[in-house]
């Protein structure tokens, strides 16, 4: 079982980044090969076994990066284990309900055949890029909404679906 993992994610503040961080480290200490890397840095997803991808939420949409990164390896990941997450809610939501996947990841997710997505909260803090980041903080809407708990259980959960099939 040393199964060879990337997990790729598409951020613009950082947050996204840490999630996939978090879950490559649950992977490795499965047993997996597992390394987090940034979605526009990956030139070939052939060298993997399986993939998770991970991107913000920004204005109803999938961070860039990681939307690119669907797209661009599209053929090859639909031909291999692939679980999604969403960063998203600057709120308690995602942990009291299940956040389907914005309409696009959706599309996505039935084209690519993924075994599942998660949407985990997100966060937004000081230094944020952009003109709405800021307005946001500005009302006191920040905060981080990670549940890395949560994050961890769920990264457990995609290690034994994986062990499962032997990757
Ligand atoms: C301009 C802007 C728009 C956002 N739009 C949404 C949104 O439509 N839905 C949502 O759930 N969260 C939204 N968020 C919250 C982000 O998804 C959250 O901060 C996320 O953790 C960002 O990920 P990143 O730090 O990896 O870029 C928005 C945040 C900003 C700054």
């Amino acid at each position: 079982m040393t199964g060879k993992v990337l997990v790729a994610y598409g951020t613009t503040n950082g947050s996204t980044a840490e999630i996939a961080e978090a879950v490559a480290a649950v992977l490795r200490k499965e047993g997996f090969t597992a390394e987090a890397l940034p979605a526009g840095d990956v030139a070939r997803v052939t060298p993997y076994d399986a993939v998770v991808a991970g991107g913000g939420i920004y204005a109803g949409r999938w961070q860039k990066d990681a939307r690119r990164f669907l797209r661009r390896h599209g053929k090859d990941l639909a031909r291999r284990p692939l679980w999604l997450f969403s960063s998203g809610p600057l709120d308690a939501s995602a942990g009291e309900r299940d956040i389907p996947p914005v309409p696009g990841l959706k599309r996505a997710m039935d084209r690519l055949d993924a075994r599942g997505h998660i949407t985990f909260g997100g966060r937004l803090q000081e230094g944020a890029k952009g003109a709405i980041a800021r307005m946001i903080l500005k009302n006191g809407k920040g905060g981080d909404f990670r549940d890395f708990a949560r994050i961890e259980e769920w990264a457990r959960e995609v290690a034994e679906e994986l062990a499962a099939e032997k990757v």
